[in-house]
């Protein structure tokens, strides 16, 4: 059994079982479908990487306290779709006590949870399973007289889940490691390859190669790359349009390696010089950056680091003469969101915007302190519309992003991208050097 269920089911409440199911295939068109994408849940607990799987969980189940249900062998859908590990695999290759076809679970399901007081399962993610589970709770409230007795309490599983995901191990953060180099190799690239004339996609393909070579499994998320006024666009993703000369690139683009993403951007000159404009940007959102990662350290919370970004945004925007006013009513008025749209940051792991709770109460006035072990992005920017007629016209239509990809250590933090240049007069440099 992998260690993450073995914690995972310390931390059941006492008399409780849980179901956690796999993601499923999704339809592209027709009868094609996207690649497919494990529930991270799932991956985390229990590393099976098949669609249409589930695991059970019970702890007062001695013999089996872990069984998955999956799919079949079958040597037809096998010849057209691909391998199956199937119900020997499930238990020989992934420590499943026993595992049976998932054709089999519907039918089980009273035999699985009954006699559990509560029932780890996370509602609306998973249609079809949520009627399955509804079905078996409604079928035995009408047999409560008799012999049979449903969870009478449902759970999120992911109040534990998130948690330790939250939290990575060493032997994740090696992962978190090799994921973030990769991904800041291929920034390296870009910034050695791009010229103007060249089209976005030409260097988001590029990126994408570089990272598969490497050993990622692809993207951690659909890659953002672009030219000019593109890079106002938050997630431009159409990445069709040719790089000029004169203009900037934004590049937001990440690596998954077994599972865990990376999340790095850069935005450098396409012909390699900044001009005078996009450097008085650049160095307001470069020194944002780095007083943020700064700021990305036990005692901290993530509150207190997102509104001293906005201060810090705000002052540089007035700075700038973007805004016109006192930085402290500009901030009162939101004045910043013209520019500054978004977070700061968010937790980083098996998913880009990974799983974790940001505010530890209801009503959202005690955000989380940060603590070691905790991976944040910090990635602020500056976004000025390409029509706003209230900026000096030297700035419209730049837009500029520096993201970076940190983890929080007991006595600071470690920046996992710094393999990836921000420096402005570095980046022009390596440019210099691969164009001559
Ligand atoms: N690439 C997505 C993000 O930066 O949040
Ligand atoms: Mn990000
Ligand atoms: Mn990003």
């Amino acid at each position: 059994m992998r260690e993450q269920l073995k914690r995972f089911i310390e931390q059941m409440e006492e008399n409780s079982v849980a179901v956690i199911p796999a993601a499923h295939e999704v339809t592209r068109s027709y009868d094609t479908e996207f690649k497919f994408q494990q529930d991270p849940d799932f991956y985390y607990l229990t590393g099976f990487p098949e669609p249409d799987a589930i695991a059970v969980i019970d702890p007062k189940n001695k013999k089996s306290p872990y069984t998955l249900y999956v799919r079949p062998r079958d040597p037809l859908m096998e010849t057209w779709y691909g391998r199956r590990q199937g119900v020997e695999g499930a238990v020989k290759n992934y420590g499943a006590d026993r595992a049976f076809s998932i054709e089999k679970f519907a039918a089980d399901l009273p035999k699985l949870l009954d006699g559990h007081e509560r029932l780890y399962y996370r509602f609306a993610v998973d249609k079809a399973l949520d009627q399955q589970i509804l079905q078996y709770l409604s079928g035995q409230r009408v047999r409560r007289l008799k012999t049979a007795y449903p969870p009478h309490t449902i759970i999120d599983p992911t109040i534990i889940t998130g948690e330790m995901r939250l939290h990575k191990t060493p032997e994740e953060v090696e992962l978190m490691q090799i994921s973030a180099d990769i991904a800041a190799e291929a920034h390296i690239l870009a910034m050695k390859k791009v010229k103007p004339g060249m089209n976005e996609g030409q260097v988001e393909a590029l990126m994408e190669a570089y990272m598969k070579d490497k050993g990622a499994s692809g993207v951690a998320y659909n890659s953002i790359v672009g030219g000019g006024d593109n890079a106002t666009i938050l997630h431009y993703v159409e990445n069709n349009m040719p790089l000029k000369d004169g203009d900037l690139i934004l590049i937001d683009a990440g690596a998954q390696y077994k599972g865990y993403a990376s999340d790095i951007t850069r935005t450098f000159p396409v012909n390699g010089k900044f001009t005078p404009a996009q450097r008085e940007v650049y160095d307001v959102v470069l020194d944002v950056q780095l007083k943020c990662i700064e700021a990305t350290k036990t005692g901290n919370t993530v509150k207190k680091r997102q509104e001293y970004s906005i201060e810090l945004l705000t002052e540089g925007m007035v700075k700038l003469g973007l805004l016109k006013g006192k930085t402290s009513e500009l901030i009162k008025k939101k004045a910043y969101l013209k520019y500054y749209m978004h977070g700061v940051g968010h937790y980083l792991g098996l998913d880009v915007h990974d799983a974790g709770r940001y505010f530890i109460d209801q009503e959202a006035k005690h955000s989380r302190p940060f603590a070691p072990g905790m991976v944040l992005t910090v990635e602020p920017g500056i976004y000025v519309p390409p029509d706003d007629k209230t900026a000096p016209a030297k700035y419209r239509g730049i837009g500029i992003r520096i993201e970076d990809d940190v983890l929080v250590t007991e006595h600071g933090n470690r920046n996992l991208t710094s393999k990836v240049t921000k420096d402005p007069d570095e980046i022009e440099a390596i440019m210099a050097r691969n164009r001559r």
